[in-house]
């Protein structure tokens, strides 16, 4: 069981403004790990809806707009009141420069004047402590596997903050691909919980789409052929008539491959390292059939090992990882100085 040092913050406010999400949560670390207190999130998705895709621009405007009402929302749902608070995290990198700094410039401002600590959390590494909610924690090793809209990386975690990078996509993220591939079909942004929703009504098996780099000896990933792929598909089929039944199937079809890659990547490296745990994040790891096919393969094939998917709401982008992240990490940074830095990796710990 976790010991809660007398030193190490027991309650903080996480700041989350990478994209188009504005979000705060405030957080406790209790023995049996983090309590969520508050988890408020503002998301500008469906003004984004509106041109296709995120403009940078008008998310840091959103941004601006929410940033306050956000993290006063969350205080008050918490109960908590600023004295309370023992440090503020925020996430400072990577993502769209002009919605990092609205969330950066903000908990710098607190953190200041609220004379509190101010610890920067590296958006990527957070999204996997969505994984360290009470009353359940991973143990290390473990393998990690991220699933996000703008990356898809597999890490070794030795301790907290520790890991070693194994591979990553070398082009577009499976987000990515369920995105551009939903652009393709006229389908709404974003595309991942749209072709999930279609994939219900379609046959996995219609469309014989491709498996990029299944099975190559290294972790490495590369999406941007299988959108391709199913852009070729479109236009293939456009000289027919595409009914609803066909764009059920591209979905499915496409949902299938994407999620074999996935699993079929991440238990060679459960295998070759021979950890005990895995661990997923990110918004694709919201995805109901990516949950069935690790859940069985892991049951049918690995019993020994333990398999960790957050919650659909903390899968996608929130605050509560980020305070939960700061809990673990806990290196304060000067609040005077603190710069976003939007071209953070988890390729450079
Ligand atoms: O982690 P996230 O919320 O934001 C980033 O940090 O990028 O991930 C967003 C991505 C988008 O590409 C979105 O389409 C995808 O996650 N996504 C899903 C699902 N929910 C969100 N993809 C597939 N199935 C879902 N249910
Ligand atoms: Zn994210």
């Amino acid at each position: 069981m976790a010991q809660v040092k007398a030193n190490q913050p027991k309650i903080i406010l996480g700041i989350e403004t990478s994209c188009d999400e504005t979000a705060a949560a405030v957080c406790q670390k209790t023995e049996q790990g983090v309590k969520i207190l508050s988890n408020i999130v503002a998301s500008s998705a469906n003004l984004q809806a509106k041109y296709g895709g995120v403009i940078p621009e008008q998310a840091a405007r959103e941004q601006l707009k929410f940033i306050i009402p956000v993290i006063n929302e969350s205080l008050r749902v918490s109960g908590f009141s600023k004295q309370d608070i023992d440090a503020i995290a925020v996430t400072q990198g990577p993502g769209l420069i002009g919605s990092l700094l609205v969330g950066v410039e903000t908990a710098k401002v607190l953190a200041t004047v609220w004379n509190k600590p101010l610890v920067p959390i590296n958006h990527l590494l957070g999204h996997f402590y969505a994984n360290w909610i009470a009353p359940n924690s991973p143990t290390f090793p473990c393998i990690g596997l991220l699933v996000s809209g703008g990356h898809t990386d597999l890490v070794l975690f030795k301790s907290h903050g520790k890991y070693e990078y194994l591979g990553g996509t070398r082009d577009d993220a499976a987000g990515e691909c369920f995105d551009k591939s939903a652009r393709l079909l006229n389908l709404p942004y974003p595309g991942g919980p749209e072709i999930a929703k279609l994939a219900q009504n379609g046959n996995p098996q219609a469309f014989k789409l491709p498996r990029p780099m299944i099975n190559l000896n290294n972790f490495d990933f590369s999406f941007s052929g299988l959108k391709t792929a199913v852009g070729n598909l479109v236009t293939e089929l456009s000289s027919q008539q595409t009914t609803l039944k066909t764009k059920a199937d591209i979905a499915a079809s496409l949902e299938a491959a994407i999620v074999d890659v996935l699993v079929n990547k991440t238990l060679k490296a459960v295998k070759k390292y021979q950890v005990k745990q895995v661990i997923l994040a990110g918004g694709v790891a919201a995805n109901q059939k990516l949950n069935e096919k690790f859940t069985t393969a892991v049951r049918e094939k690995l019993t020994h090992v333990t398999l960790f998917i957050p919650p659909p709401k903390l899968c996608t982008d929130n605050a509560v990882y980020i305070a939960t992240a700061a809990f673990y990490n806990y290196h304060p940074a000067n609040s005077l100085t603190l710069q976003a830095n939007p071209n953070l990796s988890l390729q450079l710990p």
